[in-house]
């Protein structure tokens, strides 16, 4: 159902993939809606389609089936030329923070670029607005004219943020934006993404393995497997009572020191497995 207050509602999705044994179902008939102003969690194991997902909604790829409805326009079935001047409304952070930063240019520039593309077309206007960008996510002004290679992850991840605000999106799709992190670095990440929506009222697709995160910053969170929803509703209401397994260890996990070291549930649950089998 759609309101007024709704940005975000994914209706339907279906993606498929071609692969040498035929056609495999990565997303199937999953439907969710995210209002203006709020954050909602896409968790799942490895392989339950949340990538996909976030891949879908902002467009890099195109769903088989289904409704991706952004402010009332239906993206999953507009052609590229239709998309581009919507482009700038709905940005994404990527998992890899070493991956997704071109290598060969300065901080700078990887903020300015997408000034340049939506038309930004004054130098010093990009320029400046690059820096207050940068200062916003915390970077000092000695990082400007600094390459990707002589950040850290944190502070590339903090470069991914100031690019995809260039633009000013309604939407931003985190996927695992804060997980090739420690924690401590994760937790002032998550900080200044809170802080950002309570200044602009910014929307949040997030995707996190890590229940704390969740816990912290989504007011929904959805449970996938398999492609499919298995479990969805308020965070709170969810994390305190479980009704999925999956979910379940997911919570059991967030308890665990480990997870408290940044180590990903999937991996704990195989430790534990491995724990608790008789020798
Ligand atoms: N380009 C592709 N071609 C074929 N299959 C793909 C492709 N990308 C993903 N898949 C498959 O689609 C399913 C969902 O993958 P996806 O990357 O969305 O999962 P995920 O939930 O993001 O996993 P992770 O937590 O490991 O990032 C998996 O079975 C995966 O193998
Ligand atoms: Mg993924």
């Amino acid at each position: 159902m759609t309101t007024p207050d709704t940005l975000l509602h994914v209706e339907d999705l279906v993606v498929t993939y071609p692969t040498p044994g035929g056609a495999t179902t990565a997303v199937d008939r999953v439907t969710f809606t995210i209002p203006r102003g709020s954050a909602l969690a896409l968790v799942g194991e490895s392989g339950s389609g949340k990538s996909t997902i976030a891949h879908a909604v902002v467009r890099l790829l195109k769903p088989t089936a289904g409704r991706i409805l952004f402010d009332g326009t239906d993206l999953a079935t507009l052609p590229e030329r239709r998309l581009r001047p919507l482009r700038p409304r709905f940005q994404m952070i990527f998992q890899d923070p070493y991956g997704s930063l071109d290598p060969h240019l300065t901080a700078q520039d990887i903020v300015a670029e997408p000034l340049r593309l939506s038309g930004t077309r004054d130098r010093t206007a990009r320029t400046r607005r690059a820096a207050e960008l940068l200062d916003r996510v915390g970077l000092p002004a000695s990082a400007r004219d600094r390459r990707p290679s002589e950040f850290s992850g944190g502070q590339r991840q903090r470069i991914g943020i100031a690019r995809a605000l260039a633009s000013s999106p309604d939407l931003l799709v985190c996927d695992e934006a804060t997980s090739a992190l420690d924690v401590s670095v994760q937790a002032r990440v998550l900080e200044l993404l809170r802080e950002l929506q309570a200044e602009t009222g910014i929307t949040y697709l997030v995707i996190a393995h890590n229940l704390g995160l969740v816990r912290e910053i989504s007011t929904d969170v959805v449970v996938l497997r398999s492609g499919r929803v298995v479990e969805q509703g308020r965070t709170a209401d969810v994390l305190a009572s479980p009704t999925e397994p999956y979910t379940r260890d997911l919570r059991r996990a967030a308890l665990d020191p480990a997870a408290i070291r940044g180590r990903k549930p999937r991996e704990l649950l195989h430790a534990r497995g491995r724990a608790h089998t008789p020798a």
